[in-house]
């Protein structure tokens, strides 16, 4: 039997009697055909600093999303990539990333969603303080894929559960990666990306976090890393991986908090490997040597036939 398996079973749909997880995925579904209609006319491309791109498909499609939530949801809070900070010290909190995978978008690559993630707080918590996250919707519109999470309950991909894949290691893992759109040359994720792409199946460096998550959620990916992340791309995602029977941390193996600048998801299986070896790379061990482009160069003269 396959570990990684397919990626939903065929089973009948799960009985709905969530209490957030349907309004939201409405909400995700509109905004993402929003999302679609944007790419098929095409949209101008402007820069929020480095190469960190921002478009009018993002303005106008966290205000849509942000009109719903207040609709559907009028005690709740909402905060937005794009700006929307709304009634913060309520006890249930949207994080709303309208487009996740912008740069995909910009370029016509059809691979970026919304993603929904709700927080409950605790009732004496000052705005600043994080609860807990309780129900979480991702919406891919291009494939038409509909990722949901309710705490408790399990996770669902287009209704059907889905849980992490069965791989013990690392060597037979297909795994994922983003890089920092601020402050790149500053960050070290290249050295990770080189070790794990020598140590397992690949990397895929696909452009949307949040489903980079649910493809782990879902056992299509067995892990994925990224530093400098924000609550409106893990928060939703987080969840998913936990519900599907993953799990999340930093890159020492404690617990996820929403404002961790490092986040490590996995299937569980393989998360004390992984951690290791942040540890070890960290720590200056344990890295596979390979040939500088100068030292490459160098034998490949060797090797050619002089004239
Ligand atoms: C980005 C994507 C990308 C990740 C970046 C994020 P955005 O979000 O999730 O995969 O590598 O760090 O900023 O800007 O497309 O919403
Ligand atoms: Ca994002
Ligand atoms: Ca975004």
């Amino acid at each position: 039997m396959s570990l990684r398996g397919p990626a939903s079973e065929p089973v009948s749909p799960v009985t709905s009697d969530l209490a957030f997880v349907p309004q939201a995925s409405a909400i995700a579904r509109e905004a993402g055909a929003r999302l679609r209609e944007f790419l098929t006319q095409g949209v101008a491309t402007e820069y929020k600093g480095d190469v960190d791109l921002v478009t009018v498909a993002d303005r106008t499609v966290e205000k849509l999303i942000r009109t719903r939530l207040s609709e559907t949801f009028p005690d709740h809070g909402i905060y937005g990539e794009e700006g929307t900070r709304e009634r913060l010290d309520q006890e249930f909190r949207w994080y709303v990333d309208p487009l996740d995978g912008t740069t995909n978008f910009a370029h016509g690559v059809p691979h970026f969603c919304v993603s929904l993630g709700l927080e409950k707080r605790a009732p004496q918590s000052t705005p600043d303080q994080d609860g807990q996250i309780v129900a979480a919707v991702i919406y891919d519109p291009n494939l038409d894929e509909l990722y949901t999470a309710e705490h408790g309950r399990g996770a669902t991909l287009n209704g059907r559960p889905i849980h992490a894949s069965r791989i013990p290691d690392l060597a037979e893992s297909l795994v994922s990666t983003g890089f920092p759109s601020r402050k790149r040359h500053d960050n070290p994720n290249i050295h990770f990306y080189h070790e794990f792409t020598l140590r397992s199946h690949g990397v895929r460096r696909a452009g949307s976090a949040a489903l980079d998550l649910a493809y782990v959620a879902c056992g299509r990916f067995e892990a994925f890393w990224e530093f400098n992340l924000n609550p409106w791309d893990t928060a939703a995602g987080f969840l998913l991986v936990e519900e599907a029977g993953g799990k999340m941390s930093d890159f020492a193996g404690r617990s996820f908090q929403l404002n961790s600048r490092e986040v490590l998801a996995s299937n569980g299986l393989i998360h004390d490997e992984l951690v290791g070896l942040f540890q070890a790379m960290f720590a200056g061990r344990d890295i596979a040597p390979i040939p500088t482009p100068q030292e490459f160069a160098a034998r490949r003269a060797e090797r050619s036939p002089r004239s």
